[in-house]
């Protein structure tokens, strides 16, 4: 059952606008995508909301080695021997340590900017945090709606829900569950990339999806995106519609919401994992109307003084892309144990903690150090969703949602042990192959590469140096030529947007995010570095592989190497500033 969708002819307008942004906003050769062209440092947005007047509950600052410890990073994907942990305020710290916190400050003379676990273009950091709270024995706060304060770490408490109510909207999901929303405030991002700005937040919003599923990881807690839902219910649970609280504050998007979950053995008791039950994808719309009934409080602050130039193209495309429908969907609960997809490479390497805490983008290469060729085949083997498995039995993180793949990757060998330089192509998902093949040039060699690990789609498609070119497409920035790898992410396009609707166009984007969060990770993992590259020029990366048309289309660039540390920059830990005024 799902709740009235538009007619065909509004479908059809919403999807027209989605696709005229999308090419309106490529960068081409000659001409950017629109924006200021300067930065207006006087109306820089402040990157912490705050609701003034909303109580804040600090969350306990963690040390590393206090309890919750986290697994060892590849013992974190196989769930093997990973404490399933009770939801407490200690675990939702490190749950919110690990997904938004900050984790450093950098400082270069005078200027001060602070640095996330989740990375975000131009360190703008439009995403936005929520926690609905229900009453959970051992949590020691009131049910209700909380925003997530990253620089506080901690809670401000936006509204109070009954209990009563909180538990019948929760009571179809497993026990101890607990409510994780993500909103975008675009004008942060805006204010610097014009009207590209709406690709950057959905980005974003895929690096958290991809950040919150790992830190619920690291504490035996699954994650599912509540993807039945349509955006308004979302915005309404979230109290982000509320005009007389955000007044002449910018705005925030409701982006997504999320079920986070313990599964396993907590107290004796057997959490989460109830065969033959389902997981909900959808709230009752109107047990939430019911709670945005209730008791509200504090004031979003205003991020910049002024808005020199409003891009009302980015709200047409919000507008566009908004999910209406609700399906009524569900997903079952695992009933057997899952079998491990990929081996750790170090299994007794360094915790998921610490590879989540030193995670830093590189702002250049060195131009040298290589990456051998199982290192690369690992890293290929981490973003492979195993779509044919059912939600909950696909490998970490790509059980956060229902879809198939529609990522694939198009990759600049530089400096790989055993393969020779030149264009390679990954194919996530074998059924999309000949699909795939008939949108590029028939010149491509299309031969699986030397020593590629059984059942992964890893072509070459041509030898030669590649890394002018990878600079090139990337906008000039050398960092796309001086690593081990990089790569451009090719996506299905507009197929797959005319066959769902124009609500798909920012879940392509936060696909390519969440791609990117994972190879972040096992970048830090295997001693390199890499950077989410958002800058390239459309176009001219669909030329090399003779893709014509809207079928595939480059959504995020990336790449991977030997960093060269910036030494004029200091770094501070991150919440230092809370420790010093203790
Ligand atoms: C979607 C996205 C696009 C990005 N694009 C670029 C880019 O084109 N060039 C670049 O040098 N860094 C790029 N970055 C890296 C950001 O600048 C970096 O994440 C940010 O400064 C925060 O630093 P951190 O990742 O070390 O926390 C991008 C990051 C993201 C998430």
């Amino acid at each position: 059952m799902s709740s009235e969708p538009p007619s065909h002819a509004v479908q059809g307008n919403y999807l027209d606008q989605v696709i005229h942004y999308h090419v309106r906003t490529k960068h081409h050769f000659n001409r950017y995508a629109r924006s200021l062209g300067y930065l207006d440092w006087a109306n820089q947005p402040d990157p912490f909301r705050r609701f003034e007047g909303a109580q804040l509950i600090p969350l306990p600052l963690l040390k590393p080695d206090e309890e919750p410890l986290s697994p060892a990073y590849g013992a974190m994907y196989e769930q093997i021997g990973v404490p399933c942990q009770p939801v407490s305020l200690k675990t939702l710290s490190r749950f919110l340590e690990f997904a938004l916190a900050l984790s450093a400050w950098k400082k270069a003379g005078e200027s001060e900017w602070a640095l996330r676990m989740n990375p975000s273009s131009g360190n703008l950091h439009p995403t936005e945090g929520y926690l609905v709270l229900p009453r959970i024995e051992g949590l020691d706060v009131a049910a209700g709606l909380y925003h997530y304060a990253p620089k506080e770490h901690g809670l401000e408490r936006r509204a109070e829900f009954q209990a009563d109510a909180v538990d019948q909207l929760m009571a179809a999901f497993p026990p101890h569950a607990v409510l994780v929303g993500l909103t975008s405030v675009h004008w942060r991002e805006a204010w610097k990339y014009g009207e590209r700005a709406f690709r950057y937040c959905n980005h974003d919003v895929g690096h958290a999806i991809g950040a919150a599923r790992i830190a619920a990881a690291t504490l035996g807690w699954n994650m599912v995106l509540l993807e039945g839902m349509d955006q308004d219910t979302v915005a309404r649970l979230l109290g982000i519609d509320r005009k007389e609280d955000f007044g002449e504050a910018e705005a925030e998007h409701a982006d997504c919401l999320a079920v986070i979950w313990p599964v396993g053995e907590v107290k004796g008791e057997r959490l989460g994992v109830r065969g033959g039950n389902h997981v909900p994808l959808f709230l009752d719309a109107a047990i939430v109307k019911e709670l945005a009934g209730g008791a509200w409080h504090g004031k979003a602050n205003r991020l910049s003084r002024e808005h020199g130039v409003h891009w009302d193209i980015i709200d047409e495309v919000a507008e566009a892309s908004r999910k209406l429908a609700c399906d009524t969907h569900g997903v079952p609960l695992p009933s057997s144990s899952v079998t491990p997809h990929v081996s750790p490479l170090t299994p007794h390497g360094a915790s998921a903690g610490q590879i989540i805490r030193q995670r830093r983008s590189a702002v250049s290469f060195d131009g040298r150090t290589s990456i051998s060729a199982a290192t690369f085949f690992h890293m290929m083997q981490r973003v492979i969703p195993c779509a044919e498995r059912a939600q909950l039995e696909r490998p970490i993180p790509w059980d956060v949602w229902p879809y198939d793949p529609a990522i694939h990757l198009m990759i600049f060998v530089h400096r790989v042990e055993g393969l020779t330089p030149g264009l390679y192509f990954l194919v996530r998902d074998h059924r999309k192959l000949s699909y795939i093949q008939r949108a590029m040039s028939s010149e491509l060699s299309w031969i699986i590469a030397p020593g590629c690990p059984e059942g992964l789609l890893l072509y070459q498609l041509l030898e030669g140096d590649a890394r002018k070119l990878a600079v090139q497409v990337s906008c000039h920035q050398d960092i796309a030529g001086d690593s081990a790898f990089s790569f451009g992410m090719l996506a299905e396009f507009e197929g797959s947007l005319r066959e769902r609707g124009a609500w798909w166009y920012p879940r392509l984007f936060w696909e390519a995010g969440l791609l990117g969060q994972v190879l972040y990770l096992e970048a830090e993992a295997a001693g390199v570095r890499a950077t989410g590259i958002g800058c390239f020029f459309d176009d001219p990366v669909h030329e090399i592989v003779g893709i014509q048309g809207l079928a595939i289309q480059a959504l995020y660039h990336f790449t991977i190497g030997g960093p060269v540390e910036d030494r004029r920059l200091q770094t501070l830990p991150p919440y230092g500033h809370l420790v010093r005024e203790k």
